[in-house]
């Protein structure tokens, strides 16, 4: 069994710090990341983590994790409300994927309140800023029965 969960980051999410800093905060994606790295070594995991502008290096990073990874935390960025290509990819991996957004899509404007991806994901954590992350670690870890309490 695959002993390492893969972070994924989305569209735009490069410019975390600097893009809309009153819906996504302050901190940049490297701090987030090192939130993620720090919260991944009280858990006593691995986690690798990727971040792409791009549809099809999105899909093809989900592809590829199949060979080293237990499970994704992915943040889609706008792919959430757009992308059939990308939920195919996660309902084909055979890889449970814990869908999470920074922002409460659910209280945004209408075309972000639908996600395609929710539907084949374990579940969805929204809202909590950077901290979703580490909340959709601790769910993705519990889902695999990794928690250990
Ligand atoms: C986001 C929400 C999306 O609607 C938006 O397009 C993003 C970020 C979030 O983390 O809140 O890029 O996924």
């Amino acid at each position: 069994m695959n002993n390492e969960l893969l972070i994924l980051h989305g569209p735009n999410l490069n410019l975390l710090g600097k893009r809309e800093p009153e819906i996504y905060g302050s901190l940049t994606l490297d701090n987030i990341n090192e939130l993620i790295q720090e919260h991944a070594i009280r858990r006593d995991i691995e986690v690798r983590i990727q971040q792409s502008n791009h549809e099809g290096v999105l899909i093809d990073a989900l592809h590829i994790a199949r060979n080293w990874a237990a499970g994704v935390v992915f943040n889609p960025g706008a792919y959430t409300h757009t992308s059939i290509a990308l939920r195919d990819a996660i309902a084909s991996i055979d890889l449970p994927v814990v869908e999470v957004h920074l922002s409460n899509i659910h209280a945004r404007e209408s075309f972000r309140q639908q996600s395609l991806l929710a539907p084949v994901c374990v579940g969805q954590i929204s809202g909590f800023g950077w901290r979703s992350y580490l909340l959709g670690l601790d769910a993705l870890l519990g889902h695999l029965g990794w928690l250990h309490e």
